[in-house]
């Protein structure tokens, strides 16, 4: 076994007791770090510093030693899966993700492969080797994955959308086939996630970040059966399931096979903590709030703790850091998690 210096997160997620909260971001590396952008600057792009193992880590790293968070999460992005499935991105400057060929047809979901992330991903597989290594037990590392709804949406959408009403179009037009896209997702996905535990990550992610433009029913059918198999298939670390604007399934999500139910500041902690009796909650706080003044950061994050209490709770933002984030702010709010007193006894 691994020995961990500060395995607060690992023992959070397992239900264990901790000492004190521990404290990570979505989107914690790249995005606010001027450190990030130089980094990005010398490797060219976002596809050559994600696909470069050495830069990859060296920005993964980053935010553990310039914000002092208690976990890493690798660089990389839920995108990687399409591609690996023969369906490449490009990333174009302040538009984002881009598709130039999309699914649309059954022949087009057979013509896709189920991505074999020894051979399709092994850079990402390298740069969690040489994170590994040079974190050298510091703090656990996350890997991660999109949920297969989520993966579903940009493979048929080819862009982002404030309504992925294409991909959404395909769910009530066309049910069998998308499954079958669902499934060919749900299957690379396993063995992507496995395959980043076994080069090292201690624990898994599932972003389901278009998880509330579904309601409840299409939810249940298109979005949840998948992230079950995902959860049912992963025994060998604990993973997080972080469904954005699912509030309604909140219950059912913490019927899996998971660790951690990850939550956005829509939902409210002390009725998610019913709903979700035996799990570690993980969130919440308006990514927002980074924006107010430091006395307000802080008195927004100890209400959150107090809210969720200190034990079997890591706190996050309820969605990824936004962009223009002053890192000060950021470490603000990490501090003020680590100097909250954890007053159960221990
Ligand atoms: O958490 C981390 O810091 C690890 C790295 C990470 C990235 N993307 C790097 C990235 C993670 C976990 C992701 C996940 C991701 N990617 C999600 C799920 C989480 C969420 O925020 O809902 C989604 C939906 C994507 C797809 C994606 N990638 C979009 C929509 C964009 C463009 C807008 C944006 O988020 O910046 C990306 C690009 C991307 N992924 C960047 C980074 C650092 C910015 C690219 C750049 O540096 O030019």
């Amino acid at each position: 076994m691994e020995s961990l210096k500060n395995d607060l997160l690992l023992r959070a997620a397992r239900g264990e007791q901790t000492e004190r909260v521990p404290v990570w971001m979505m989107r914690q590396a790249g995005r606010i770090l001027a450190e990030y952008r130089a980094v990005r600057e010398k490797a060219g792009s976002f596809i050559k510093l994600a696909t470069n193992p050495e830069l990859a880590a060296e920005v993964t790293i980053q935010p553990v030693d310039l914000l002092g968070v208690d976990g890493a999460i690798i660089f990389s992005d839920i995108l990687v899966i399409p591609e690996a499935m023969g369906l490449p991105y490009e990333m174009e400057e302040k538009k984002g993700p881009v598709f130039p060929k999309v699914v649309q047809s059954v022949a087009d979901i057979d013509s896709l492969r189920i991505a074999e992330p020894e051979a399709d991903l092994a850079y990402v597989l390298d740069a969690i080797k040489i994170v590994k290594r040079e974190l050298d037990g510091r703090v656990p590392l996350i890997g991660f994955a999109g949920a297969p709804f989520t993966i579903f949406c940009y493979m048929i959408e080819g862009r982002g959308s404030k309504t992925f009403s294409v991909a959404k179009k395909a769910l009530y037009a066309d049910p069998e086939f998308s499954h079958k896209l669902l499934q060919k997702i749900t299957d690379s996905t396993i063995a992507y996630l496995k395959a980043q535990i076994a080069a090292g990550a201690n624990l898994v992610q599932i972003f389901d970040s278009w998880a509330g433009i579904l309601s409840p029913a299409q939810y249940r059918e298109y979005s949840l059966p998948y992230i079950k198999q995902i959860c049912d298939a992963i025994s060998e670390a604990p993973v997080t399931v972080f469904a954005k604007g699912a509030f309604f399934a909140r219950q059912e999500i913490g019927n899996l096979n998971c660790s951690v139910v990850g939550l956005d500041w829509n939902m409210d902690p002390t009725e998610s903590r019913m709903l979700v009796p035996n799990k570690t909650l993980q969130g919440n706080l308006d990514p927002c709030v980074l924006y107010a003044s430091y006395d307000q950061i802080r008195k927004e994050v100890r209400n959150m703790i107090e809210a969720f209490g200190t034990q079997r709770y890591i706190a996050n933002l309820g969605h990824g850091v936004y962009p223009d984030t002053n890192p000060d702010k950021v470490r603000c709010f990490i501090d003020t998690v680590k100097e909250f007193a954890t007053t159960s006894a221990l």
